[in-house]
């Protein structure tokens, strides 16, 4: 890929604190993080759906979706992978810039590949959330028979059988979805947001 050139930044005139005071909350990216099956889009969509119900202005970037789209050029070695979580990471940083609290569901199974989209946010906008879920319980769900097919053979490179899963080490939030249902997962992220003051 080459480098741009001739390309000059410009700051906007409505600030991240000019949002803020519009929409009476503020914003950031909650970024979920676990096993296929661990029940991170599950959980980033019921969060949302919540937040939407008490008038919070939220969006969900999901992994199969937007793998439909901007990154349906991208497979699943571990450089598209990077890429993928690269590209996220970006769109993620303007939801945030637009005032929204952004709730992203994608497996991003290497520590690097998260620690540069953290750096790319100012210290409270991100928060990692990892969707902790023992692999046979992913497993034992399969809700896409997954998991059948990688230990078949028929897909390769799967994370958790035959590609790592790095998982975080100090994430802000850790849900144990094996152990609390979805409502109390979705109570766990908002009492967080709300003891930041994010919400
Ligand atoms: S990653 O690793 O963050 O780039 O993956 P992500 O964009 O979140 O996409 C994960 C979803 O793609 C499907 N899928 C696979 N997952 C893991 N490994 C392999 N090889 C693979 N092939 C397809 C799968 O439906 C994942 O969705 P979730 O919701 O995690 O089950």
């Amino acid at each position: 890929m080459t480098k741009p050139t001739n390309i000059t930044w410009h700051e906007t005139s409505i600030s991240k604190e000019n949002r803020r005071e519009k929409n009476g909350h503020g914003s950031c990216a909650l970024w979920f993080t676990g096993l296929s099956g661990s029940g991170k889009s599950t959980i980033a969509n019921a969060v949302s759906n919540e937040l939407f119900r008490q008038g919070i202005s939220e969006y969900v970037l999901d992994g199969d979706n937007i793998r439909h789209g901007l990154n349906k050029d991208l497979g699943f070695s571990d450089y598209d992978r990077t890429e993928n979580i690269r590209r996220i990471g970006e769109v993620a940083k303007l939801f945030v810039d637009s005032g929204k609290v952004v709730t992203t569901a994608f497996i991003s199974p290497f520590r690097s590949d998260r620690d540069q989209v953290r750096a790319l946010f100012e210290e409270e906008e991100f928060i990692e959330v990892f969707v902790q879920c023992p692999i046979e319980e992913c497993e034992r769900r399969d809700p896409k028979q997954l998991y059948a097919k990688a230990r078949r053979g028929e897909i390769k490179d799967f994370t958790g059988i035959d590609s790592p899963y790095e998982a975080p080490e100090q994430p802000e939030i850790t849900l144990h979805s094996d152990q609390v249902t979805i409502e109390e997962a979705v109570e766990q992220v908002l009492t967080y947001l709300r003891g930041k003051n994010i919400i």
